[in-house]
């Protein structure tokens, strides 16, 4: 779908560490469990961690000075992502996990997974839109897009 809003998709940086908090503060505890599978507030220590990078690689999306949107793909190739609840349906969480794909592929990964709930339907209709392959059990399902990383 074209997406009419002026958005930046760019790595995390430390700066982006209190406005990553404010977008986690719109979230439901739906939205929060969806993303770390726990239910808890963002704390601001995890906030910076998030932008910090090291294990990881955060891409975040931004529409003028907010952020409202983030994704992040850790060494194995598992990645997570949301977007705030006011821009979705737009295609900004697909073109997220396109980057993270694009990340992945950079890094020379050999393949990228996610984990998720069976009732999450944006999150496996992006997987199978995108091409992985989903494995769906009664309370998890698991996409894997397997990589060239030879
Ligand atoms: N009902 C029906 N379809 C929906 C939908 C809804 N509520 N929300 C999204 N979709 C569809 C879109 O139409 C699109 O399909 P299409 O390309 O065939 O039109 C697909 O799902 C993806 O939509 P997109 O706009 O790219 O995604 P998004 O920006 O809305 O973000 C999530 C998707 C999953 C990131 C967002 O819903 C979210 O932040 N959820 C909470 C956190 C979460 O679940 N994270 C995933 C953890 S792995």
């Amino acid at each position: 779908m074209s997406l009419e809003l002026q958005v930046n998709y760019r790595k995390a940086e430390e700066k982006d560490w209190k406005k990553v908090l404010e977008l986690y503060n719109c979230l439901s505890a739906e939205d929060l469990y969806l993303r770390f599978f726990s239910y808890h507030k963002l704390s601001e220590e995890e906030a910076k961690k998030i932008v910090s990078g090291g294990d990881h690689y955060t891409i975040i999306v931004e529409l003028g000075d907010k952020i409202i949107g983030e994704g992040t793909i850790y060494t194995d190739g598992e990645f997570a992502l949301v977007v705030h609840p006011d821009y979705r349906r737009l295609g900004i969480g697909t073109e997220i996990v396109k980057r993270l794909i694009e990340v992945a592929k950079e890094k020379k990964f050999c393949g990228v997974k996610f984990y998720t709930l069976p009732d999450n339907y944006p999150m496996i209709r992006i997987g199978k839109k995108l091409g992985f392959t989903i494995t769906e059990d009664s309370d998890e399902v698991f996409g894997y897009l397997k990589l060239n990383c030879n």
